[in-house]
């Protein structure tokens, strides 16, 4: 899977990584909408940016602290027309910058406490539904957890989301700071969630536990792992998941930020079932093709690996199989495409 890149770095890998075409399966929407449209939306909802004139709306100087910020956009979206114009700003941006033609966005319902779920739920598919009419990009929705608020509050939003079901929204996720919300506290809202046929997901392992990746995969059910780098320190887990052939959706500036050293390239060593995402690309700032490249680069990644990492992802979507098995092979056909106008290094 992993060979030594003779081009990595070079412009050529570059060009490539840029123009696979893609799937993004974490990627959280506040931190995906555009600076200029953050500003505009607080600007005319008459909410304070925490940066004065001249500074970096974005700028954030820790992962707390980016928190602090994430909840900072979450509260500017307060119509249906806001998160309608959000989403979309945010597939155009992704779209322009990453080639990324379907995406299972997350939300974050209760960081809008003063937004009814449905009234979000609502601007968000008016959203997508702009977005694929115009663009092509194919959209579909994610409620996420925020694990620092008690299980209680969970289970209501796994309430909610059950009470209005909508085409778009596919399953559950959970993020925020794992120091602050254990797995375990959250089974009773997996359990729930997988009750009524929604998927699963969580984030875990993003900066080394390998006891919450377990907890994780073995209490939550769930079908996927958002990060889960942790699991590189424990190598029976390693191989439970490599045999259920389990997705990560891996991140690499993100990895590398919450790490402190590569770790993507030897998950994908490993075995592991990875893809690459961008988590929060318009505040990191960064853009999947920017990812999908530096990895490769710093990882040692030809483009045959880039190629797998890319089809980990359309393995791992929540499509139904119809819809996947008509991505695949239309990413299929243009990735042959593409290899032959790019002739490889
Ligand atoms: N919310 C947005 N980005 C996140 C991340 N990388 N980890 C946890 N929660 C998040
Ligand atoms: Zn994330």
């Amino acid at each position: 899977m992993t060979s030594p890149a003779s081009g990595a770095g070079s412009a050529g890998l570059d060009v490539f990584a840029r123009r696979l075409p893609k799937v993004e399966m974490h990627c959280h929407l506040p931190g995906a909408i555009p600076v200029e449209t953050y500003l505009d939306i607080s600007r005319a909802n008459g909410i304070p940016v925490r940066s004065t004139a001249g500074e970096d709306p974005y700028a954030f100087t820790s992962f707390e602290d980016f928190l602090e910020l994430y909840g900072m956009i979450c509260a500017v979206l307060r119509t249906r027309a806001d998160f309608e114009r959000a989403v979309y700003a945010a597939l155009e941006r992704q779209t322009r910058t990453g080639n990324v033609r379907y995406a299972e966005l997350f939300f974050s319902p209760t960081d809008h406490p003063s937004v009814p779920y449905a009234t979000q739920v609502d601007g968000l598919v008016d959203g997508i539904r702009a977005a694929e009419h115009d663009l092509g990009i194919v959209a579909r929705l994610i409620p996420s957890i925020n694990r620092t608020l008690p299980a209680a509050a969970a289970v209501e939003m796994v309430e909610e989301v059950v009470a209005y079901r909508r085409d778009e929204v596919l399953g559950i996720g959970m993020d925020n700071n794992e120091a602050l919300g254990p797995p375990a506290r959250f089974v009773e809202a997996y359990r729930m969630a997988g009750r009524h046929g929604l998927k699963r997901t969580a984030h875990a392992g993003e900066r080394g536990s390998a006891e919450e990746v377990a907890v994780t995969i073995d209490e939550l059910g769930v079908d996927r792992i958002d990060h889960g780098y942790g699991i590189l320190n424990d190598p029976e887990l390693v191989k439970r998941a490599v045999d259920r052939g389990l997705p990560f959706t891996g991140c690499w500036t993100v990895s590398l930020i919450q790490m402190g050293r590569p770790v993507l390239g030897r998950m994908i060593e490993a075995g592991l079932r990875v893809s690459i995402n961008s988590d929060d690309p318009a505040v990191i700032p960064t853009d999947l093709g920017r990812e999908f490249h530096g990895v490769a680069s710093t990882e040692n990644l030809d483009r045959q690996a880039l190629v797998q990492c890319v089809m980990n992802g359309v393995e791992a979507t929540w499509l139904d199989d119809s819809d996947r098995r008509a991505l695949r092979g239309r990413f299929e056909s243009e990735i042959h495409a593409l290899q032959a106008e790019l002739p490889g290094e």
